[in-house]
C-alpha cells in the first residue's frame, strides 16, 4: 500500500484447490505480503500447512512471505521454513519458552523475526525481547480459525504496543491478525498497526479478491492523516 500500511492476505481462507491462482490474484491486486498460517494441532487445534506450501507459494510470487507459526517447538522447524522461502517468521510467546534463542535463530537464517501474542497474553511478555524484534504480531482473535469476529478490547493493546515500539523499537512492524475487515481496518490503523493480515475479508465467495483488497485498502487509508498519503 502506498501510504506505508501493508496488507498481508492470509491464504488460510483461500481455495486450496487453486492456491497458485488465488495468490496471483492477491499479488495482482496489490497485496504487500502473503501471510501463511501454520498450525500444528497442538498449540492450536487445527492442522493446516507446512514448508511444502511455503515452497509452492514461493514459486508463484516474489512478495515477502510472512509465515505465522502457531506451533509448539518452533525451533525445530524454522530452518525448514527458511529453506522453503519464508521472509519473516513469527513464533508465539505462549509456545516458545526460549524466545530469545528462537528469535535469534530466525535472524541467523536471514529472516525477519516476529513474536505473536494471543489476546489474553499481556504485552509485558515481550518486554525483554522487544528491541530484538522486526515484527510484533498482536492477535485480535484467538488463533486457530479464519472468519472470527474482531475482539474490540485488543484495540487498547495495539495503542499501548504502538507507544512502546515508538519509544524502544520504532522500525518494528506492528501486525494485526484476526477479524480485520473494511469495518475494522480503520480502527486498527488508528491504534497504530502497520501491517494488516486479512483472510476471510480477502478470500471469500462474496466478491473477487481484487475488489476485497481494494475495499480493505481504502478503509485503512481513510484512517491515516492526509499527509501520510502518497
Ligand atoms: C488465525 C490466523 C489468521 C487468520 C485470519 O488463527 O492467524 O491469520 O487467517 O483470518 P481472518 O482475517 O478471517 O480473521
Ligand atoms: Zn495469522
Amino acid at each position: 500500500m502506498r501510504d506505508g500500511i501493508k496488507i498481508a492476505p492470509s491464504i488460510l481462507s483461500a481455495d486450496f484447490a487453486r492456491l497458485g491462482a488465488q495468490v496471483r490474484e492477491a499479488v495482482d491486486a496489490g497485496a504487500d505480503w502473503i501471510h501463511i498460517d501454520v498450525m500444528d494441532g497442538h498449540f492450536v487445534p487445527p492442522i493446516t500447512m507446512g514448508p511444502l506450501v511455503v515452497e509452492a507459494v514461493r514459486r508463484v510470487t516474489d512478495l515477502p512471505l510472512d509465515v505465522h507459526l502457531m506451533i509448539e517447538r518452533p525451533e525445530q522447524h524454522v530452518e525448514a521454513f527458511a529453506r522453503a522461502g519464508a521472509d519473516s517468521m513469527t513464533v508465539h510467546v505462549e509456545a516458545a519458552p526460549h524466545l530469545h534463542r528462537v528469535v535469534h535463530q530466525i535472524r541467523s537464517l536471514g529472516c525477519r523475526a516476529g513474536v505473536g501474542l494471543n489476546p489474553a497474553t499481556p504485552l509485558t511478555a515481550v518486554d525483554e525481547i522487544l528491541p530484538d524484534l522486526d515484527l510484533l504480531l498482536i492477535m485480535s482473535v484467538n488463533p486457530g480459525w479464519g472468519g472470527q469476529p474482531f475482539i474490540e478490547a485488543t484495540l487498547e493493546k495495539f495503542r499501548r504496543a504502538r507507544r512502546l515500539l515508538d519509544e524502544r523499537n520504532p522500525s518494528c512492524e506492528l501486525e494485526a491478525d484476526g477479524g480485520v475487515s473494511p469495518e475494522t481496518a480503520a480502527r486498527v490503523v488508528e491504534a497504530g498497526a502497520t501491517v494488516l493480515v486479512a483472510g476471510s475479508a480477502v478470500f471469500n465467495d462474496r466478491a473477487p479478491v481484487g475488489a476485497c483488497l481494494a475495499a480493505l485498502r481504502s478503509a485503512a487509508a481513510a484512517a491515516l492523516p492526509a499527509e501520510g498519503l502518497a
